[in-house]
């Protein structure tokens, strides 16, 4: 790659700028339409039907009483609902068969003309069931856990280096300790929300999606249907956090519904049954052993994780595979095992695997500083690998060095009484944490167009996403930058699968990925502007471009941005309240392209390991088979209150190895090590090491 990505004359915009986002006035002005905001004329409304039971078979359905309500027009059922084709994901296998794999797999659904009718219609539907004993609950022990061959991420389940066993037998100083994560809801603000429309052998959705490019794809498959027949439309997206990266129920129900009605059908799912049906994080049950030497240089590292998946599709959260690189580790095991169990199928939620397992071994380094007495920050950089341990290749770059002692700085860490109890405000006990975060740098084929109008002006063309990101914004600025014209200039158009195809918004990689082939497609189409003589044509000129290539090729350098995570908390002696009082994130992320925007991703991920550490987490309970807190009475994420002082910032990186832009991912390593963060600083007040999340009161009286 060029080391100057811009060679053809200095950018009119600098990328990094803080530029306000494009759709913002529409957004807080209201005009901005969601999915469930979209209805055709005719539109009808459908509402699920979840099942009761944890496990079993439907054996009738009654819609007799549901159809005799006034405005219903349909009951869909395993019986009459349209034949779908497998695909990849057998969670989208809905109404086919009697089979009931979990508590809330969807076993109905009603149609009517409103959408009171229809809820009323959904619950006037009766439906019979033959339930089977249900197993819902994970333990460490349980007999059914096996060691899958790979985890999410395609990266394999057990890795061995060295001499772990004997290594650890050795070490002066050991740590061996359990941590654990419960059940972790998305939980976006918007709830998954399509509206169908089948016209004429074509069919529109207006899908509440982090990738329309995929919801199409897929869409096809199960239909038996040309992707071009399909026209997915994600326009604006109120967040997903990995819940809405691939296509969901809603989607393919309200198509099921669009086509057995001949009426356009709206869905939206009730907020209490999200948790059942777009996937959540699964809970860990984390055992991290820790060998070092009086020096606290690691000698031995083990991080073992049991989790659990659903009968209907494995996914195994890859909790243990941060700490494949996070540090020097000459002798090292990391292994998952996971159970099916009759529970909803888990999936991607922000930072799977880094926000989890750096809990367990942000926490684990923690509690190996005290043991040595050495000051954790100081711990961790006596513990910096030269190269990636677990592939002994070289870091593209790698800062977390710089973060810990940026942070440091900021936050004010030193001095710092290392004495568990000592900081004391009337009832309240202070203490202060830091850990370490971690996230790796993808990128996926995307494709993307560049046109220069006979206006003057730039229109690009990419089925990019944004659900909360700034998105459009921030590829304007990219095109801006590659054509060396003003920001303002550049029409972006998103949010189609009409448009060429690009990765979908998640894996922190979709800036990444779309922005590579928005550049390339910019500098094509700069050589066709050198070249072309006279006025532009009436359509203008066009070019092309897609990254599958330089996608396919890789690196050969270990690519992974970096973080640092402070945080200063009070606990109540009396009542047992937590409190962050501030929290400090410095990062590491190659070129930052918009600071605006990219602080609030910052500040998000920060936020949601706030709620991680202290509130949120659902039970699964055994008498009925499901999660127990289902919505946000219950499921507590953090209110402005519980955070009153929060920053992020970042170092100025730059990487020559990534992408055009240089820059990496900032979507989710937010998340990653706040709650060890906040954990950390919790026994530093208090002298209560908090192993097992989320830090309630129950857990520190
Ligand atoms: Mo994110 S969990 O990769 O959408």
């Amino acid at each position: 790659m060029s080391p100057d990505p811009f060679p053809l004359g200095p950018p009119a915009y600098p990328l990094g700028a803080p530029l306000v986002r494009r759709e913002g006035r529409e957004k807080v002005t209201g005009t901005a339409r969601y999915a469930a905001e979209h209805t055709p004329l005719d539109c009808a409304y459908a509402w699920p039907v979840a099942a009761t039971v944890a496990r079993g078979r439907v054996t009738a359905v009654d819609a007799t009483g549901a159809l005799a309500l006034p405005g219903v027009c349909a009951v869909l059922t395993h019986e009459n609902a349209p034949r779908l084709a497998a695909t990849g994901d057998p969670a989208l296998a809905l109404l086919q068969d009697d089979r009931v794999p979990h508590r809330g797999w969807y076993v109905a659904l009603a149609v009517a003309d409103s959408l009171e009718a229809a809820r009323a219609a959904a619950a006037a539907v009766h439906v019979s069931y033959a339930a089977e004993d249900a197993d819902v609950l994970l333990t460490a022990g349980h007999p059914g856990l096996y060691a899958p061959e790979t985890v999410n991420g395609g990266y394999p389940g057990t890795r061995e280096r060295g001499d772990f066993d004997t290594a650890f037998a050795a070490a002066p100083v050991t740590l061996d300790a359990t941590y654990t994560v419960p059940p972790l809801h998305n939980h976006p603000m918007e709830p998954h929300a399509a509206t169908a429309h089948w016209t004429g052998g074509r069919l529109t959705v207006h899908d509440s999606s982090q990738g329309s490019s995929k919801v199409c794809e897929d869409l096809a498959a199960l239909f038996s249907l040309d992707p071009g027949d399909i026209t997915v439309v994600s326009e604006h997206v109120g967040g997903g956090f990995g819940s809405k990266g691939t296509p969901r129920p809603h989607v393919v129900l309200a198509a099921m519904a669009t086509r057995h009605t001949g009426r356009p059908v709206k869905l939206s799912l009730p907020r209490r049954e999200m948790p059942a049906a777009v996937g959540h994080r699964a809970p860990t049950v984390q055992r991290v052993r820790l060998g070092a030497g009086g020096d606290g240089v690691l000698t031995a590292l083990a991080h073992e994780i049991a989790t659990h998946t659903s009968t209907v599709n494995e996914f195994v959260e890859q909790a243990a595979v941060p700490a494949r690189m996070m540090y020097t580790s000459p002798n090292s095991r990391t292994a998952h095992r996971v159970v099916p169990l009759d529970v909803p199928t888990p999936s991607w939620m922000r930072a799977p695997g880094e926000a989890p397992g750096m809990f367990a071994l942000e926490s684990a380094v923690d509690e190996l500083a005290v043991l040595l007495d050495i000051d954790p920050v100081e711990l961790r950089m006596r513990n910096e690998p030269d190269t990636e341990p677990d592939s002994d290749r070289a870091f593209s770059s790698r800062h977390l060095i710089g973060c810990l002692r940026e942070g440091a700085e900021r936050f004010g860490w030193r001095p710092r009484d290392p004495r568990p109890g000592v900081r004391r405000e009337g009832d309240l006990l202070l203490g202060t944490g830091v850990a370490a975060a971690t996230y790796p740098v993808y990128v996926a084929p995307s494709s993307a167009e560049a046109r220069a109008t006979a206006d003057g002006g730039f229109r690009i063309r990419v089925n990019a996403t944004d659900i909360g990101t700034g998105a459009r914004t921030v590829l304007a600025q990219i095109a801006a930058a590659a054509l060396t014209v003003p920001e303002d200039r550049v029409r972006v158009d998103i949010g189609s699968s009409d448009l060429p195809p690009a990765m979908l918004a998640g894996g922190s990689m979709g800036t990444a990925s779309w922005g590579w082939a928005v550049h390339k497609a910019c500098m094509a189409l700069r050589a066709r502007l050198r070249d072309h003589d006279g006025p532009l044509p009436a359509e203008g000129l066009t070019a092309a471009a897609d990254t599958r290539q330089e996608a396919a090729e890789g690196s050969p350098y270990a690519r992974h941005a970096f973080g640092a995570t402070f945080a200063e908390v009070q606990a109540d002696t009396v009542s047992g309240e937590v409190r962050v009082r501030r929290m400090l994130g410095v990062y590491a992320a190659g070129r930052i392209l918009n600071s605006r925007t990219a602080r609030s991703q910052f500040i998000g991920g920060m936020t949601m390991g706030l709620g991680m550490a202290l509130m949120e987490g659902s039970r699964l309970d055994p008498a009925f088979g499901d999660f127990a807190e289902r919505d946000l009475a219950a499921y507590h994420v953090p209110a402005c209150a519980d955070v009153p002082r929060i920053e992020a910032h970042w170092i100025d990186e730059e990487d020559p190895h990534l992408n055009p832009m240089g820059s990496k991912g900032i979507g989710e390593i937010g998340i990653v090590g706040t709650a060890a963060a906040v954990a950390n600083a919790l026994w530093h007040a208090t002298g209560i090491r908090v192993r097992d999340l989320p830090l309630t009161v129950d857990k520190i009286l």
